[in-house]
């Protein structure tokens, strides 16, 4: 087989790639692990940035997302009884959508249909051949039969324990990490969300957000600890936390019900660099990992999307290999600062176990920052709408 762009990963980064390309008479081919139902089963991200809806209207694939999103124009945050607003809208002139990564998704997955992409799934043993030479090739076992694809670029979308980051020399990479002390235990409920805002909550018993997924879908997230098991945590256990770490207000007004999905995530900076070696580049969680209190691993990994999308088409349409070369270097500059708000926004909200008096104050003295001067509120607001891509 021969395609222009083997894309290895069916998430919502190689998907958007995909469609994209497609949007310019780019093919190619993506290569998924796993079925298209688990893809589409993962409970994930919640919050968009509008670069990342601009690009979904591109791909073909935001009418459903405008129907049925939630446009928010700022967000609550707590600390304690205390409560103030971070207003995007009025900070920033912007604001971000709440629609689920899982609907992304199968909208992704929908367009890739209407337009007769080719997408394989249950693929294993995924190999990266010459992608330091002009003619790379992916092959790979599918149903016990083992298949080459012959392309000229491969983009690794295949997250953070995917293939491509491990195909790449370690003498050529370097990656930096930060691995938190504790997780997040979330849970989706059939239940009206207790706010109409999302809530980032700071509390002497540790972090909690209550999120949505629609007027009657809600996700709600306490920090727990890392090693943590969600036997630990019966439905009531959950709530009867939650409602401890948000303010007494709207722990009164919190509609309680059974849960239908419960997960630990543990918390993670990474980040690899470069982000591409010879014709293969990296996006999203293949090459980064964001801990989720700014809402930004989707969203980052969407600009990714958008620096490489706009490096190929350079690359097909004006014969411009300098923009490909410039990919890494383009991506990155947007990632660590996504990295930075990501890494502030969650030592600003959890309790870390070895936090000291003066750590405690410390913290407390930033949130009061925030809270009363509006240059602060602004460069959050910024940051949580999500940077200008550049170049
Ligand atoms: P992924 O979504 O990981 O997709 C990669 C795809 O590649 C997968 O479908 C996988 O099956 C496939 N794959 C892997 N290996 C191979 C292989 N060898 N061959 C072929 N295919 C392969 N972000 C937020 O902003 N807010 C959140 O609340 C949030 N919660 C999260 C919870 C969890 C448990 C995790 C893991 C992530 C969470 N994130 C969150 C991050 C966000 O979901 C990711 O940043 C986003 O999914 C990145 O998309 P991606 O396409 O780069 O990677
Ligand atoms: C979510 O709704 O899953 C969500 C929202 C905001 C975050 C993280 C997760 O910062």
């Amino acid at each position: 087989m021969r395609t222009q762009v083997v894309i290895i990963g069916g998430g919502p980064s190689g998907l958007l790639l995909a469609q994209l390309l497609h949007g310019r008479g780019i093919d190619s081919i993506v290569l998924e692990r796993r079925t298209r139902a688990h893809v589409l089963s993962r409970i994930r991200a919640g919050v968009l940035e509008t670069g990342l809806l601009d690009l979904l209207e591109q791909a073909d694939a935001g009418t459903r997302m405008r129907q049925e999103g939630m446009p928010h124009d700022g967000t609550l945050i707590t600390y304690g009884d205390e409560a103030f607003r971070i207003d995007f809208a009025e900070l920033t002139g912007k604001s971000v959508m709440v629609y689920g990564q899982t609907e992304v998704t199968r909208d992704l997955y929908a367009a890739r249909d209407k337009t007769g992409g080719q997408s394989e799934f249950e693929v294993d043993e995924v190999q990266i051949e010459g992608a330091d030479s002009d003619a790379p090739a992916v092959t790979y076992l599918q149903s016990g039969v083992r298949k080459r694809i012959a392309c000229d670029f491969v983009a690794g979308c295949d997250g953070f324990h995917g293939i491509s980051r491990k195909s790449i020399p370690g003498a050529t990479q370097r990656s930096y990490e930060k691995v938190y002390p504790f997780g997040w235990l979330g849970i989706l409920s059939e239940t009206p969300p207790v706010s109409d805002e999302l809530i980032y909550a700071n509390s002497d018993r540790g972090f909690a957000l209550c999120s949505m997924r629609n007027p009657t879908l809600s996700r709600y997230y306490i920090q727990c600890d890392a090693g943590d098991h969600i036997d630990n945590w019966s439905d009531d256990a959950f709530w009867t936390e939650l409602k401890r770490r948000i303010p007494a207000e709207q722990a009164a007004n919190l509609i309680t019900g059974p849960s239908f999905e419960k997960s630990i995530a543990p918390l993670r900076s990474f980040v690899t660099e470069p982000m591409q070696w010879g014709r293969l580049f990296l996006c999203g969680d293949a090459a980064h990992i964001v801990p989720p209190t700014g809402a930004k691993g989707l969203n980052t990994a969407a600009s990714d999307v958008h620096y490489l999308f706009s490096a190929l088409t350079r690359w097909y349409q004006h014969n411009d290999a300098d923009a490909v070369a410039q990919y890494s270097q383009r991506a990155l500059a947007r990632v660590w600062k996504a990295e930075r708000f990501s890494w502030w926004f969650s030592k600003l909200m959890h309790r870390f176990p070895h936090h000291s008096g003066f750590d405690l104050r410390m913290q407390r003295a930033e949130i009061e920052f925030l809270r009363s001067n509006e240059a602060a509120q602004k460069a959050m607001a910024e940051n949580y709408v999500g940077l200008p891509y550049e170049g």
